[in-house]
């Protein structure tokens, strides 16, 4: 089944074919982009390479063509803008995982679909929907309507479903875990990672959240993990761009996102760069995390 049709005539059909179009731009632009950084910085002060300012193009250009969508955000923009008189609002990182372009790993895009017209004061459960892409050996989508997870992937210009109605176990032994810097200083996050190796869970850990998240999702378990620590107690994730679309495709897979105390999804947007760290994946190694660094 392509994604036309799997779609049919579901209210955010316009939005969500757009972006997939999008993807096919950004995907072509991965294959043939220069490596150099271009001498910018995002609004976090991170430096940016010619494909971040691409992708962010090629998403811009379709939020102001998309009429059903009014506002855009973007981790690579200060603010907020409105883009058109459409009532739904697109927040995206729009080529996750950049520091890996240059080595050739997977990198990939993330979306969270909302019915607002200001960020601020929103939280990841009121997402419509979250939409993610995956630049790998192949170019893949998973989204959520909040009816489920579906993969489709690029097949000769056309998306087609190779994964229907995802679904993550309640545990499984295998370990992403992110920032293990942070074990310099905590003990606990140094504890957890122990547990995982003394208890001989899997490392599958390629540094970009979107692959590692991708690979839970695929293989039905397993845990990512970004904790804080130092003068980065929020770790370096970003709730509105990163962590709140992987949050609501994790939890309508069957399994659970939280910032070590709270759903992920509960989380206040205050500030449109807000970070926050994250557990997600299985809902038992989810609830270990929690365990381990309470
Ligand atoms: O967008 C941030 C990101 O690239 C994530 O994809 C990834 O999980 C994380 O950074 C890795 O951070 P670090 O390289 O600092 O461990
Ligand atoms: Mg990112």
């Amino acid at each position: 089944m392509n994604l036309k049709e799997h779609l049919g005539d579901h209210i955010l059909s316009p939005t969500i074919l757009a972006l997939a179009e999008a993807v096919k731009g950004i995907s072509q632009a991965v294959k043939t982009a220069d490596m150099g950084k271009v001498g910018t910085m995002n609004s976090s002060g991170e430096e940016q390479i010619a494909i971040d300012v691409q992708a962010d193009e090629i998403l811009r250009k379709m939020a102001e063509a998309c009429d059903q969508v009014g506002l855009l955000a973007s981790e690579e923009m200060e603010g907020e803008d409105k883009v058109g008189e459409g009532e739904y609002a697109i927040c995206h990182d729009p080529l996750d995982g950049s520091s890996l372009f240059d080595v050739n790993l997977s990198v990939g895009t993330i979306v969270g679909i909302y019915k607002t017209n200001s960020f601020i004061g929103v939280k990841g459960d009121d997402q419509v929907g979250a939409f993610v892409a995956v630049y790998g050996p192949r170019t893949t989508i998973f989204f959520t309507l909040r009816d489920g997870v579906n993969e489709f992937t690029l097949i000769d210009s056309e998306f087609v479903m190779t994964k229907e109605n995802i679904k993550v176990a309640e545990e499984g032994k295998m370990f992403a875990p992110g920032n293990l810097r942070a074990c310099s200083e905590r003990k606990d996050y140094l504890k957890l990672v122990n547990y995982w190796c003394e208890n001989q869970y899997r490392l599958r850990y390629s540094g970009g959240m979107v692959p590692d998240i991708n690979h839970i999702l695929i293989k039905g378990m397993g845990v990512f993990a970004y904790p804080g620590y130092g003068d980065q107690p929020n770790g370096k994730l970003r709730l509105l761009y990163e962590c709140a679309p992987m949050a609501l495709l994790m939890e309508e897979a069957g399994g659970s996102a939280s910032d070590g105390q709270n759903r992920v999804l509960e989380i206040v947007v205050k500030d449109l760069h807000q970070r926050t760290p994250i557990f997600v994946g299985s809902k038992m190694e989810v609830q270990r995390c929690k365990d381990f660094l309470a």
